[in-house]
């Protein structure tokens, strides 16, 4: 592995790949990483002749400056998990395995960018009208990240599933030919998504986070025989209502706080009110709830 921080580094090295006819392939990240990035970046080797992973937290994406200063910054961390992977995975020699962390001031040498991207219906659902601003600025970095490494494929997680939407719509918009290679969640094995934020935490809530994912996966078994409004309202009602059926689970007040939860056309995210009126790509469940303090998501497929 190689680490880069200069945009230009990066730029002379994706040329001589070019050069060489060798197939790039890009894994943005913020950093903070988990088996869930790893994932993604042994799948972009296993793929790819030449892997660039971006390690950069993006400040033109977080709408709240606390949320920004809390982030995790682990890069030593980060770069020996990246290391290790050489190990797993063959062939993945060091010179075709990049760590791009770059600073902000790298990143965005004219200052904050203003350009500002705007993908309609994919956006104005779940995520968007909470985090204004977020997906433009998600964006921003990913295109710049498209130019810098010039991939001809990018992964993106699931448990990012609006991200992902949002990114194939910016790929219309600016025509690079580049494919979209979306990748499952990882999750931990009692059942959590795999997140930066599960670290925050407390062991009570840490116990009991597994319902979530519990939860959906009873959705879709529902879904079977229950209505798209039935199946919402349950999976509300069961999260909303856990503290009070196992009151000894949860000290202190500890309780989920369901923010949304969608159901929804996986292509367009669209919410659908029947099973029938999702298209090509099927339904999704999306929620995103508050436990401890701790914002967390999670899909389910239908
Ligand atoms: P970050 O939250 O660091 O996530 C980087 C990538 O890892 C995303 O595509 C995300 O969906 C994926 N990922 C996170 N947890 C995962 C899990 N448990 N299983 C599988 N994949 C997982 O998403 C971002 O960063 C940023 O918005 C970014 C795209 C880098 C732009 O700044």
């Amino acid at each position: 592995m190689k680490q880069i921080t200069k945009a230009a580094e990066l730029t002379a090295a994706v040329e001589e790949a070019k050069k060489q006819g060798l197939e790039i392939g890009l894994v943005p990240t913020m950093g903070a990483l988990h088996e869930g990035h790893l994932s993604l970046i042994e799948r972009a080797l296993k793929e790819n002749d030449f892997v660039v992973v971006s390690l950069f937290v993006n400040p033109i994406q977080f709408n709240n400056k606390e949320d920004l200063e809390k982030y995790p910054r682990t890069i030593e961390a980060d770069l020996d998990l990246v290391k290790s992977l050489e190990l797993r995975v063959k062939d993945a020699c060091t010179d075709r395995l990049i760590a791009f962390t770059p600073t902000v001031e790298e990143m965005y040498p004219q200052g904050e960018p203003k350009e500002v991207y705007h993908f309609g219906p994919v956006e104005e659902v779940m995520e968007g009208p909470r985090r204004p601003g977020h997906f433009s600025g998600v964006a921003v970095v990913v295109r710049r990240l498209f130019d810098l490494a010039q991939p001809k494929r990018a992964y993106f997680g699931e448990k990012d599933y609006q991200q992902i939407a949002v990114i194939r719509a910016l790929l219309e918009q600016i025509k690079y030919p580049i494919e979209l290679v979306p990748c499952p969640i990882v999750r931990a094995d009692d059942g959590l998504a795999l997140s930066s934020r599960n670290m925050r935490l407390s062991p009570e809530a840490r116990a009991i986070a597994p319902t979530i994912n519990a939860t959906l996966e009873q959705a879709a078994e529902m879904a079977e025989y229950e209505d798209v409004d039935d199946v919402k309202e349950w999976v509300v009602d069961t999260l909303a209502s856990f503290h009070e059926v196992n009151p000894s689970l949860c000290p202190n007040g500890l309780k989920f706080e369901p923010e949304y939860f969608e159901i929804v056309d996986a292509r367009t995210l669209q919410p659908i009110d029947s099973w029938e009126a999702a298209g090509d790509l099927g339904a999704v469940g999306c929620i995103a709830v508050w436990l401890d303090g701790v914002r967390l998501i999670d899909i389910v497929k239908f």
